[in-house]
């Protein structure tokens, strides 16, 4: 079955779980809308495509990883929407959910994805009690405080910023969940395999600030001028367009380079160039040479 079609799989049967007859159907109607249809989906991508790469084993653990990793940005996302944080009224091209369901009831979305995330790898666990502890405490190290993603956010707060933690916690911390929980789900060590996670993340870091300063909120489906907007430090303003690009080119290779030796090496390098050429913006000809 294709990457993609497991992942939508995987994510639908978590929702189905989530909800039900006796459930309350508006918050219910809140998680579908903040889950589907997705973005990207790069991260659970690259999870099941390191999970292939190093010799796959126990499919049906993989994609619960898969949609455990997902199901936690798509709950920060909510969150990062709510008025106390980015205030954005658009997100994946349609109303984020505080409008079109109450902030009340974004909060509580955000907070049931965060659990049901966990609830899914609890329940898939039973295949493999040792992996599925250890795909547990990745996600939520990579979630939480001090490292995670929570901790990106609360950088925002903070009077001095340390851009290198900021950045590798806000966007870095569930790429090397992806890379690291891929290898977990297939019974391999996590740790050769956190570099391609920081980079991936740091290279996907430098394409968001592109897209954030160059496209416009039709072709993005979200508020664009966020980083300059909210004074935040990006690579544009840092190193201008070129310089920008540059970077990102640089910082993929070296990704593609930091593949750690596994069975599938060939296939999982391609995919990192194929997610490169989807997060590259495609620029106007002036915008590329600024
Ligand atoms: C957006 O992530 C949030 C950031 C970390 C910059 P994505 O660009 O992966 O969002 P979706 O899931 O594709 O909408
Ligand atoms: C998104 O961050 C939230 C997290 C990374 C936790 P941003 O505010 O930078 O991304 P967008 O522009 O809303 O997608
Ligand atoms: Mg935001």
């Amino acid at each position: 079955m294709p990457i993609s079609d497991r992942i939508e799989a995987a994510i639908g049967a978590a929702l189905c779980h989530a909800s039900g007859a006796r459930a309350p159907r508006r918050l219910s109607g809140a998680l579908t809308h903040a889950v589907t249809p997705g973005g990207a989906r790069i991260r659970p991508t690259i999870l099941l495509s390191v999970a292939r790469a190093c010799g796959e084993d126990r499919p049906a653990l993989s994609d619960a990883a898969a949609a455990a990793l997902e199901l936690i940005h798509c709950a920060s996302l909510v969150h990062d929407d709510l008025p106390c944080f980015d205030d954005a009224d658009l997100r994946r091209g349609k109303p984020s959910v505080h409008r079109a369901y109450s902030e009340p009831l974004a909060v509580l979305a955000g907070d049931s994805l965060i659990v049901l995330a966990f609830d899914v790898l609890s329940r898939a666990g039973a295949e493999d009690p040792g992996r599925a502890l250890a795909l547990v405490g990745v996600l939520s190290r990579q979630t939480g405080m001090p490292h995670g993603i929570c901790a990106g956010q609360g950088w925002e707060s903070e009077a001095a910023i340390d851009l290198a933690a900021y950045h590798r916690a806000k966007t870095g911390a569930l790429f090397i969940a992806a890379t690291q929980m891929g290898a977990i789900a297939a019974g391999q060590e996590p740790e050769p395999w956190h570099d391609l996670g920081a980079l991936i993340g740091e290279a996907f870091q430098v394409a968001d600030d592109l897209r954030d300063a160059l496209l416009d909120e039709a072709s993005l489906g979200k508020p664009v001028g966020q980083d300059d907007l909210h004074g935040r430090p990006n690579a544009v303003a840092e190193l201008g367009v070129s310089g920008a690009v540059a970077r990102l080119n640089d910082i993929l290779a070296g990704a593609i380079a930091s593949i750690p030796s596994c069975p599938g090496e060939a296939a999982l390098a391609a995919m990192v160039r194929a997610q490169a050429e989807q997060i590259m913006p495609k620029l106007p000809a002036r915008a590329a040479t600024a």
